[in-house]
């Protein structure tokens, strides 16, 4: 059936995409929907029910969502800041309770009172300035600490000259198989949490025999705590057009697709800046290689949804479907972006190729550990003494990067949850035993992921805690498969009740959901749950007894 639609979205392609068709008609608050969807249904020769089961998956299409005039941040960070219901009793004076919204990470987690209004992402700070002023200070000045470890960084030092940047890419034009070469030397790993290596999936798409292939960067950074993608697009947005542009021509492609979170209305700016600027370098080289290097770029603003970061999820979004996720294989290398050959990786991951074809994958892979090469951005909240970006090489020991680099805490914390809402939950104690790199944390039983860091201060409850969890799965599973789609939902009730009327919840039953979650989930929404649940039994069970059995 999906195969069916994905044909007919296909039809008109990415010019009259359907995705951005149905966002489109969804977004006016007002509007006679029924009659919008019903025109695409005609349009594009797809049920009225599949258009309708596409733009209703989206928190932002939604007529309650429309109605806000400002949205305030419920991600993780602003909830265990401690600064959260003061800022929403703010909004709800200013603005009036009925214009108050919700919306899921800001990614503006180094602050942890974020709120959004007209397309512009505030502080607490900034609730009775002007926009105007609002915008300007957010373009102009950096507003938490950028530092690293390494002294050649990869990520954060500044691009000066955009023709010698790019130009580094005249060694690679008369021959691509070089650069390919050098990535797979560099072992990088993708840094969207799985890990995987790059060279494989470059290879797989490269000998892929296909018309069409496309390049997807996944800008869909959800996981909140996480906030490096969002800073390498909004201050860095080369490094990953770069990254793009030099994987489409290692496998053939001539598109590439920026996905980028609608929570994110700076980087979409930031970002179609960069593209205006990457013509006049493209054109550059083409001269100079004296060949058509053909590749252009569109963004794709996300409509709010978590699980569009999931890489199949994604791709169904853009192609205007459901975006539920898909079973592989087949995988996007092979079967991806309209059934065809899709490289997708994260912000970061694309933005590490510069480094490695200007100083040579040999010397990349010299930086970080055996396994986990080259640096890693890492987000700290603003429950660090310095919350911001910091790049450090792969096998620090973590300690040096909360209490030396972030200065440690500014009151009490129990535990860390480091890798999204789906990381493990560390407690204070376990931290010197842990090196920055993806081995060091799944021996230890949790996981890096994408290295967003977000303190649980000590008067939080862990049980509050494990309720926003299952809370959040269950509000963004896809529901494709039910031991999520159900099982997020009765943990949260379950964990409510005893919250709120004090029943004890029965340990065996409670064992058994996360075991069916874990083993039995389409993906890693449903699937990873189970971890930091499972971190919280082990390490604050004194703390969580009294809720069970
Ligand atoms: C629930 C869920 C959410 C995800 N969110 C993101 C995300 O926001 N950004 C991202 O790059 N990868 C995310 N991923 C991982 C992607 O599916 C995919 O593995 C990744 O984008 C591949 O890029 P990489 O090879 O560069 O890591 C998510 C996976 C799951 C299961
Ligand atoms: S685990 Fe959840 S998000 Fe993933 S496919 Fe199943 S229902 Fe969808």
């Amino acid at each position: 059936m999906s195969r069916n639609l994905r044909g007919l979205s296909a039809r008109k392609g990415l010019t009259e995409s359907l995705f951005k068709e149905i966002t489109k008609a969804g977004s006016y608050p007002g509007a006679d929907k029924d009659l919008l969807l019903s025109a695409l249904s005609e349009k594009y020769l797809i049920g009225k029910s599949s258009v309708l089961s596409a733009s209703s998956f989206y928190d932002f299409l939604n007529c309650d969502h429309l109605g806000k005039k400002v949205l305030l941040c419920n991600g993780t960070a602003c909830l265990t800041s401690g600064k959260h219901d003061k800022l929403e009793k703010a909004l709800a004076v200013k603005f009036g309770k009925n214009k108050t919204g919700t919306v899921s990470c800001l990614g503006n987690c180094h602050s942890g009172d974020s709120f959004l209004i007209d397309n512009t992402t505030c502080s607490f700070a900034d609730i009775d300035l002007p926009e105007e002023i609002v915008r300007h200070d957010f373009k102009s000045k950096e507003m938490f600490t950028v530092g690293t470890n390494v002294p050649k960084p990869v990520f954060i030092s500044e691009i000066s000259d955009l023709t010698s940047y790019y130009g580094i890419l005249n060694d690679y034009t008369a021959d691509v198989s070089l650069a390919l070469k050098e990535i797979e030397l560099s072992s990088l790993r993708g840094r969207g949490g799985a890990g995987f290596p790059l060279h494989i999936k470059l290879r797989t798409s490269a000998t892929t025999v296909s018309d069409k292939k496309y390049v997807i960067c996944n800008a869909d950074e959800g996981d909140p705590g996480a906030f490096s993608d969002k800073w390498l697009l909004e201050k860095r947005p080369h490094s990953i057009l770069f990254g793009m542009f030099i994987t489409g021509l290692i496998i053939g492609a001539d598109t590439g697709i920026f996905y980028i979170r609608g929570e994110y209305p700076e980087a979409v700016r930031s970002v179609n800046t960069a593209i205006e600027e990457f013509k006049k370098q493209k054109l550059i080289l083409s001269i100079k290689s004296g060949r058509d290097l053909n590749f252009t770029f569109q963004v794709f603003e996300g409509a709010g949804a978590y699980i569009c970061g999931e890489e199949t999820s994604l791709i169904n979004s853009i192609e205007g479907l459901r975006p539920e996720v898909r079973s592989r294989p087949p995988f996007p290398a092979t079967y991806g972006l309209f059934g065809k050959p899709t490289i997708l990786c994260n912000v970061e991951t694309f933005s590490n190729l510069r480094y490695i074809l200007s100083e040579g994958g040999q010397e990349y892979s010299s930086l970080g550990t055996e396994k986990s090469k080259g640096t890693k951005l890492v987000s700290l909240d603003s429950s660090f003494i310095n919350p911001g970006i910091f790049e450090v090489n792969m096998g620090t020991p973590l300690k040096n990067v909360l209490y030396g680099m972030g200065g440690g805490t500014k009151y009490p914390v129990k535990a860390f949850q480091i890798g999204g809402p789906l990381g493990g939950i560390i407690p204070v104690d376990a931290v010197n035993g842990l090196n920055l790199d993806f081995e060091s944390f799944i021996d230890a039983g949790f996981l890096l992921g994408h290295a967003g860091v977000v303190a649980i201060p000590e008067e939080f409850p862990v049980v509050k805690f494990l309720l926003h969890l299952f809370e959040f799965t269950s509000r963004e599973s896809c529901g494709k498969c039910f031991p999520c789609r159900i099982g997020s939902m009765r943990g949260f009730e379950l964990l409510k009740n005893a919250v709120e009327n004090g029943s004890k919840i029965e340990r065996t039953l409670f064992d058994d959901l996360l075991e069916t979650m874990k083993l039995g989930s389409l993906c890693a929404l449903g699937g990873g749950l189970a971890l930091p649940v499972m971190n919280a039994l082990h390490y604050f069970s004194s703390e969580l007894e009294e809720y069970f059995q």
